[in-house]
């Protein structure tokens, strides 16, 4: 099985290697406060500015091999090509591996490019993984100093862009017989945890009337949430309105237990914040009634908000060059899967690249690209780099409009 979680063992080896990499390709490479890896490749003069090109490092449970870990390593390579020529730009190009962008091991994701940022808040240390272990002693494990997480803030004048290359996740491009494809924006989402609390007891000797099971609770709402998000729904097939329960947890959990108490996860999308809004409302008003009706407790618990993000429309017009440039049609689409560079985008302007991958899967250990969209993918992003640095040559400073925040 693949997984790679936020500061375990299987995290500090792939950056030992990626900063065995970044090295190989021209780079100094240094962990920051925040637990990303960040290799930095000079530009023409000390401390320029730099182009901030990367992804996560971090991967789902029995996840695939190129999710956030394509955009990294395609990063380094675009690097090496620009040392193996020689070449060094008006601005320094750094390649970061952040640390957690799936939230697989805290329930909150994205901590370290929010570190970056300048946006997270120092509370996140206080959440805890499902061993009950703190993100400040997980950090404190790793050798980091959970009070130093703000310190990986980088000043808005010292970063120029961020771009993002990463897998499709979806079936578009392969459908369109496209390698690659231009974002023009990442959907807002919502994290929520339910949990319903009901009386443990015995599952041979208390009749099914005189229970108070919350099993059956959790399972009207999951079916609530398919209803409200899908396409039947009042809000059904509104701005690619989606609503997973990807975890669910009867407690104490075992056969012969009428469970005391079920959580689960609820993870809500759409292309607009509003859409995303009335779903969760829709939502938290079912999980109610569903709890008053069967006279049971319940917390609905908001555990992470990330608004839509739109990327960046003069670095997009530049990326869609760029990728023109490598004969095909420059495809733009949206993207329903979240990204750090929707962090990003609070410290400078972003833009990303999708590359297709097989049957549109991922998520799966069964995720799947060709080297060929990846050596396509490279030649886009060297194509950015090359029109972001005639831009800045012919300005004293950058076109990128930037988002406000
Ligand atoms: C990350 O893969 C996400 O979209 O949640
Ligand atoms: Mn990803
Ligand atoms: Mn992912």
């Amino acid at each position: 099985m693949l997984v790679r979680r936020f500061l375990t063992p299987a995290h500090d080896a792939a950056l030992d290697t990626l900063a065995f990499w970044m090295a190989q390709a021209g780079m100094t490479a240094r962990r920051d406060t925040g637990g990303n890896l960040v290799g930095r490749y000079e530009g023409l003069t000390p401390n320029a500015p730099a182009l901030l090109i990367g992804s996560h490092i971090d991967s789902v449970r029995n996840g695939g091999r190129y999710d956030g870990a394509l955009g990294v390593t395609l990063g380094i390579d675009c690097v090496q090509a620009l040392s193996d020529s020689g070449r060094r730009l008006p601005f320094a190009v750094e390649v970061i591996a952040f640390g957690d962008e799936e939230g697989s091991r805290f329930p909150a994701s994205m901590a370290c490019s929010r570190a970056v940022a300048g946006t997270v808040d120092p509370a996140v240390m206080e959440m805890t993984d499902g061993d009950g272990v703190s993100l400040a002693q997980a950090f404190a494990a790793f050798g980091l100093d959970p009070t130093r997480l703000e310190e990986a803030a980088r000043r808005p004048g010292e970063v120029l862009a961020f771009l993002e290359a990463h897998i499709e996740q979806g079936p578009v491009l392969e459908a369109e017989g496209l390698a690659l494809g231009v974002v023009t924006a990442i959907a807002a989402q919502k994290r929520l945890m339910v949990r319903f609390t009901g009386l443990a007891g015995h599952a041979g000797t208390t009749p099914m009337g005189l229970r108070k099971d919350p099993g059956p609770a959790a399972a009207e709402a999951i079916l609530a949430v398919e209803q409200i998000c899908g396409p039947h729904g009042d809000l059904g097939g509104k701005d690619g309105l989606v609503g997973t329960v990807g975890r669910i947890t009867a407690l104490p959990g075992a056969f012969n237990v009428i469970p005391g108490a079920v959580e689960f996860s609820i993870d809500v999308r759409a292309e607009t914040s509003a859409t995303r809004d009335a779903a969760v409302v829709a939502i938290t008003a079912q999980v109610e009634a569903i709890a008053a009706r069967r006279d049971l407790t319940v917390s609905v618990s908001l555990m992470q908000a990330l608004a839509e993000s739109p990327c960046d429309p003069d670095l997009t017009a530049l990326l869609e060059a760029a990728v023109a440039e490598t004969g095909q049609l420059a495809r733009r689409l949206p993207s329903g899967a979240g990204h750090d560079a929707m962090v990003m985008a609070d410290l400078c302007p972003t833009a990303m690249l999708f590359i297709r991958c097989e049957g549109g899967i991922s998520h799966n250990p069964r995720e799947a690209v060709t080297a060929a969209d990846c050596a396509k993918a490279a030649r886009a992003m060297l194509g950015f780099i090359q029109k972001l640095s005639d831009q800045f040559s012919l300005s004293s400073h950058p076109a990128p409009s930037g988002r406000p925040g």
